[in-house]
């Protein structure tokens, strides 16, 4: 059986202070979860996040990170840089990267592979475009992405990402996939891990689904056969919020 992880994307919000307060209260509503919790947080924010969640049930990640470990890239943070103040996550690839910061395939799988390197786990977005989505090719863009961002990756270390599949449509704009929808594409992702790595190793792979995500809407979706849980954007950014799609089965 695989567990939920459920994981906010702060996105770019929160300074450390805002930050702070927000996990003390957090902390509190949700320690007795059953679901892994984890907190995607602007750099600056990081380590003081560590720092505060050190003995609770929540776990903080960054928002990207260079594949290189040092060197003269301006503005950068490389993998080792994160693991070096306790950050145990990194989100690689997600579509406002890919939009926005020319991210590719081939960067979102160098990102992947230094990641592992650096022993973080990485939660590797993909997702297709309302365009894609009319064309009726959603599929073959979302396992394309998958193929691409594992590739030249050991069985072992694919047991150690987590995959957000994230329908660009869906983010921030209220609109979310049925669960039915996001379910099947889900098992397509799985599918192509297990066409590549063999079922076994397919069905310890954690898969979530993240668009507009909510409250009201959490556990329809995570009582489903594949979802593995979720990457909340702007319903992580107040704690009694994100409580209650962590505490869906409350
Ligand atoms: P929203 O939950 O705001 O739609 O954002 C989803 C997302 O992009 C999480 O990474």
């Amino acid at each position: 059986m695989r567990k939920k992880v459920i994981a906010g994307n702060w996105k770019m919000n929160m300074k450390p202070l805002q930050a702070e307060e927000y996990m003390r209260e957090f902390i509190e509503l949700i320690k007795n979860a059953q679901s892994e919790v984890i907190i995607c947080a602007p750099y600056i924010d990081l380590e003081r996040l560590v720092e505060i969640t050190k003995k609770t049930n929540i776990k903080i990640g960054a928002q990207n990170m260079h594949w290189e470990e040092t060197g003269a890239y301006t503005g950068e943070v490389s993998g080792s840089m994160l693991k070096s103040i306790g950050v145990e996550y990194v989100i690689i690839g997600h579509s406002e990267r890919r939009q926005y910061f020319a991210e590719t395939d081939e960067t979102v799988n160098k990102k992947v592979k230094a990641a592992l390197n650096n022993e973080l786990k990485p939660i590797v977005c993909v997702g297709e475009t309302l365009e894609q989505k009319e064309k009726g090719i959603t599929n073959q863009v979302i396992t394309n992405q998958t193929k691409l961002a594992l590739e030249g990756l050991t069985q072992e270390q694919v047991e150690n990402i987590i995959i957000a599949y994230e329908p660009i449509w869906a983010i921030g704009t209220g609109k979310t996939a049925t669960s039915e929808d996001a379910n099947n594409c889900i098992i397509s992702i799985r599918e192509e891990i297990s066409k590549i790595y063999g079922q076994n190793i397919a069905s310890r792979v954690i898969i979530q689904y993240g668009g507009s995500v909510k409250a009201s809407n959490a556990q329809e979706l995570f009582t489903t056969s594949d979802i593995d849980g979720a990457l909340v954007g702007g319903a992580s950014l107040k704690p009694e919020e994100f409580e209650k799609i962590v505490n869906y089965d409350k």
